[in-house]
């Protein structure tokens, strides 16, 4: 199974610099893994014969409407759009998404045949609280509640620890391995089945190898590293 890797370019680059980033890496990337860029909104539609899948940062839960300023499933799915990121801690933080919204937007996102990328993770006073495990549950049973069998077989969920992002620290890779574990098994005692986990938060050149190697990470959801073409190819170049 190949590896996911997830570029979240989140609220960066014109229009100018958009069209370079894709030059840059546009049949840049090794075909073992499978890859998805997640550019704002506003430049999706400059993806057409893109070599990568393309995915979304965030999406609204109805079709079509009077809701000024939001983007729905169906119009992502209309440019091309494979996978959503949802739930991701920046919403979270500066728009007060909550596990029950998350949990629309992701039920929202499955009806149109799209992959959610569904976010998860503990600050760190959470972690220090030894909350980690509680969070996570909540997290994930909330927004799955009205999650059947069915659909969980298309939704990846991704850790990322809200301590890890943009701040170069990382877990260790056994702190990793005993939160997705841990995931997993939250899924297995919903569900009974296995559920595809990344890992997202500050990987880098150093530590993309030890991380990338863990059988329990299905793949990572990368965000300044992913901004450099170069960088970010070298990168998954060590990993080929
Ligand atoms: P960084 O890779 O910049 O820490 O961001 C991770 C992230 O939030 C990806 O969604």
């Amino acid at each position: 199974m190949k590896k996911l890797i997830v570029a979240n370019l989140k609220m960066n680059f014109t229009k100018e610099e958009m069209i370079d980033y894709i030059k840059g890496i546009k049949n840049q990337i090794s075909n073992n893994f499978e890859v998805v860029i997640c550019p704002s909104f506003v430049y999706l539609s400059m993806f057409q014969n893109f070599d990568y899948k393309i995915g979304a940062q965030d999406v609204f839960y109805f079709v079509q409407g009077s809701y000024t300023g939001e983007v729905s499933p169906i119009q992502l799915k209309s440019l091309g759009v494979s996978h959503i990121i949802v739930g991701h801690s920046e919403r979270r933080k500066y728009f007060k998404e909550d596990d029950l919204l998350i949990g629309k937007k992701i039920k929202a996102i499955l009806k149109q045949n799209i992959k959610p990328i569904f976010c998860v993770g503990e600050t760190l006073t959470e972690r220090q609280l030894k909350k980690t495990t509680n969070i996570l549950k909540n997290q994930l049973l909330i927004a799955l509640k009205d999650i059947s069998k069915e659909e969980i077989k298309d939704i990846i969920i991704a850790y990322e620890p809200v301590w890890a992002i943009g701040s170069g620290i990382t877990p260790t890779a056994n702190q990793i391995k005993e939160v997705i574990l841990y995931i997993k098994k939250v899924i297995m005692n919903k569900y009974n089945l296995e559920i595809k986990v990344l890992y997202g938060g500050s990987v880098n050149k150093e530590n993309i190898k030890s991380i990338i190697n863990l059988e329990e990470v299905a793949g990572l959801l990368i965000g300044s590293s992913s901004l450099d073409p170069n960088y970010f190819i070298s990168m998954l170049d060590l990993i080929v």
